[in-house]
């Protein structure tokens, strides 16, 4: 692995084998972009990439020079108003009311290794030779400002993670207006682009449509990530499948506002920007002080969205998620939520985990209702102490009992909400985000703590860690159900009211840091009305997430599929519930309900109690299954097969490290009559290997690949006796063991 500098050409190469990235600096001292992709070998010079041109109607930076445009080059980290109208990475508002700006070079370092991002979640590595990272500081002689723009290569990965970091040298105040955390120029425009978007409930479905001129975005400006748009896209080849082809992935480490935007000019170059929305952003910087952007991650393959989801999968698994629960395989767990609702006391839910350890269940989750006045969804938020009407030993005391059943006990919070009708609300009702003088939206009657506060997170902490340290409580399902209205801070002057949304975010990140140093072996699953802020900034903090509200099967075939496009299955919260289905009232067969929540971090989400002798038959099948393969299913090479957004079937596999283990899940929406005879190409095999499937026939590694596994069902003609007759919604799943 290798970062480049050729003085005499001014450029930079940042290769590791697999993708090379080139930038140089241009004629005006200004930093160009020259590609990005697949690895070339180094030269000396690139710079017959560099083209410029004389063009009529054109702004150009020289008085005596029509060749050098920026509307025209492929820039770095471009601002806007001295030649180039496209949308900038950069915008700096000055005392004067002027935004002009010019970053042109001053120096760069090189260091093994990568820096931490101060209060900012970030991939990390754990050795000096994993990765290397280049510092490029620009800086506008005129106001005083630097630009440190910081590339990180990584040595296994076809991933560069980029951020940047402004400070303020010059004598006077700036405001922030864009400040993007990455900008890259591509130097054409055929590209389809591959977004995830949805709404509670449907959360990351896949979009694909070709690039058009001009700007198609995606973003939020709720104060989340979002259910809606996820801050991850892909621009992918027209020809481009799962298996083969060019694609890349872009990624945002972050929870709140934020933007992803492709601008195609009129010569078909593709600006990709990525960042902090800059609507409602602004941010005050003060001489000597500096801003940190949250890190972007960029992936290049030339193997199909697949290879550009295992790099994803690889580097977030490995490398940003961390602490005790990284690599070790996910507990299964019941979580009481759509078994009771708010209607429990603790005999009950001692019932329900009684049954749940009988079947082998290790977990049991306690969700909302537990606390200050909680008997219904208008109160309580933001007074974490146990309610002892339902509670009458307190969250301490159901918490040995559950220890004392053989499982391990696991809490829901909610800590940036607070109801009205609470104590916490009744003391500090200025803790609220509001704008004085106007009304409150309410979501779901709760309101959004000011996080920008380090008061108000001081003191969630303190509540929740007094929990934690008096009772035995070994997971937290830490929750978000509504995104800020009327933002403002009681606390921040006039003009810093366009820090809120990000200093919003960056105390919730103080909270989980304090809490995941505080109890390192507590498990943190992340959730936000289900997948309202399912992002790699929360990842980093929680190594899973609860998917989606949506525990339909079905369903879940294709928001499970879509999240795989960026996050490891490890990260996928995924349980079987009761049918009918709460959300879609359908009716699914028990066996596929686990057949979908086995490629996630599994568990159950209903009143045990409430199965029949067969159902509790096939949860404990299901459970030991899960015990036996959760390993691979969590951690192994996660391949999708087959599209639920594109037909009746959907298929997909994971195969352990050593390839010896391989686990396919099929699925089927609706039952065919007379249909056809199915098989599925298999992928990540050893073509030489002999898999014993589900205990019975032997294939070779190479046909599974090549001719593909039969997957056809009693549909396909008559079913035969003995032979289970196919429905909609079914499923199977095949284990392959090689011999
Ligand atoms: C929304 C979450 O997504 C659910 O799983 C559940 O925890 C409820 N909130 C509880 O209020």
């Amino acid at each position: 692995m290798s970062i480049y500098f050729e003085p005499q050409s001014q450029t930079f190469h940042l290769t590791n084998g697999k993708v090379s990235y080139l930038m140089k600096v241009m004629p005006n001292g200004q930093l160009g972009q020259l590609y990005f992709g697949k690895a070339v070998r180094h030269r000396a010079s690139f710079d017959h990439l560099f083209e410029m041109t004389t063009r009529s109607m054109t702004a150009c930076v020289y008085e005596d020079d029509d060749s050098f445009s920026l509307d025209h080059v492929k820039q770095e980290y471009p601002s806007y108003g001295t030649g180039d109208f496209r949308c900038p990475a950069v915008r700096i508002l000055q005392a004067n009311g002027s935004d002009i700006t010019n970053f042109t070079y001053v120096s760069h370092a090189i260091t093994p290794g990568k820096p931490a991002l101060e209060g900012l979640p970030a991939t990390y590595c754990e050795a000096d030779d994993e990765a290397e990272t280049l510092c490029i500081t620009l800086r506008d002689e005129l106001i005083g400002m630097r630009v440190d723009l910081l590339y990180t290569l990584f040595s296994g990965h076809a991933a560069l993670a980029r951020s940047v970091r402004l400070v303020n040298e010059g004598g006077e105040v700036v405001t922030i207006d864009a400040a993007m955390s990455l900008c890259l120029d591509l130097p054409d425009c055929d590209y389809e682009w591959l977004q995830l978007s949805g709404a509670w409930a449907r959360e990351r479905h896949i979009h694909t449509r070709q690039l058009a001129p001009g700007v198609q975005s995606v973003g939020s400006i709720r104060g989340t990530s979002s259910h809606n748009h996820n801050p991850f896209v892909a621009l992918k080849r027209r020809e481009t499948t799962e298996t083969q082809g060019e694609a890349i992935g872009f990624s945002l480490i972050y929870s709140g506002n934020f933007l992803a935007q492709a601008e195609v000019d009129s010569w078909g170059v593709t600006r990709l920007t990525m960042g902090i929305h800059p609507f409602g952003f602004a941010w005050k910087l003060t001489p000597g002080e500096a801003f940190q952007t949250p890190e972007a991650v960029m992936v290049y393959t030339d193997d199909g969205l697949n290879g550009m989801s295992q790099t994803f999968h690889r580097l977030y698994q490995k490398r940003l998620a961390h602490g005790y629960w990284r690599d070790r395989p996910r507990p299964i767990l019941l979580n009481n939520w759509e078994g009771t609702y708010f209607d429990f006391d603790e005999q009950k839910l001692l019932d329900i985990a009684k049954t749940a350890h009988e079947q082998g269940i290790e977990l049991f989750v306690l969700d909302d209702g537990w606390f200050g006045q909680r008997n219904n969804d208008r109160a309580g938020l933001g007074d974490w102490v146990p309610n002892r009407t339902r509670l009458p030993d307190g969250i301490t005391g159901l918490a040995d009992r559950i220890e004392a059943l053989g499982m391990k006990f696991g809490l829901w919070f909610e800590p940036e909400m607070v109801n009205k009708d609470s104590d916490l609300y009744r003391a500090h009702p200025d803790w609220a985000i509001h704008t004085p003088g106007r009304s409150m939206s309410h979501g779901r009657h709760q309101y959004v703590l000011d996080y920008s506060r380090k008061e108000v997170v001081d003191y969630i902490f303190e509540s929740m860690a007094k929990l934690l340290r008096e009772a035995k409580i070994s997971y937290i399902k830490w929750d978000m159900n509504r995104c800020i209205t009327e933002a403002f801070s009681a606390a921040l002057p006039a003009d810093q009211q366009g820090e809120l949304f990000h200093r919003y975010i960056l105390g919730v990140y103080d909270l989980y840091d304090r809490l995941t140093t505080a109890f390192p072996q507590v498990l943190f699953e992340s959730c936000a009305s289900g997948g309202g802020r399912f992002d790699p900034g929360i990842l980093y903090y929680a190594p899973q997430g609860w998917a989606s509200d949506d525990s339909d099967a079905a369903e879940r075939l294709k928001i499970q599929y879509g999240t795989t496009m960026c996050y490891p299955v490890s990260s996928i919260g995924a349980h079987v519930s009761i049918v009918p289905n709460h959300q879609v009232f359908r009716i699914t067969p028990l066996e596929t309900r686990g057949n979908v929540a086995c490629f996630g971090t599994f568990g159950y989400e209903l009143d045990i109690n409430r199965l029949t002798g067969d159902e509790l038959a096939t949860v404990r099948e299901q459970v030991k299954f899960m015990k036996e393969y959760r390993e691979v299913l969590q951690f192994g090479t996660f391949y999708r097969l087959l599209s639920p957004f594109e037909g009746n079937y959907t298929a997909w596999m994971v195969v352990s490290e050593d390839k010896k283990t391989a686990i396919v899940g099929w699925y089927k929406m609706l039952n065919e009559v007379n249909s056809s005879f199915r098989r599925v190409k298999l992928r990540g095999l050893t073509p030489e290997m002999e898999y014993r499937v589900n205990g019975k026939w032997v294939h070779a590694g190479d046909e599974l690949m090549h001719v593909g596994l039969l997957t056809s069902d009693s549909s396909a003609g008559e079913c035969r006796e003995g032979q289970k007759p196919s429905c909609d919604f079914d499923s199977k799943l095949f284990v392959l063991q090689a011999e």
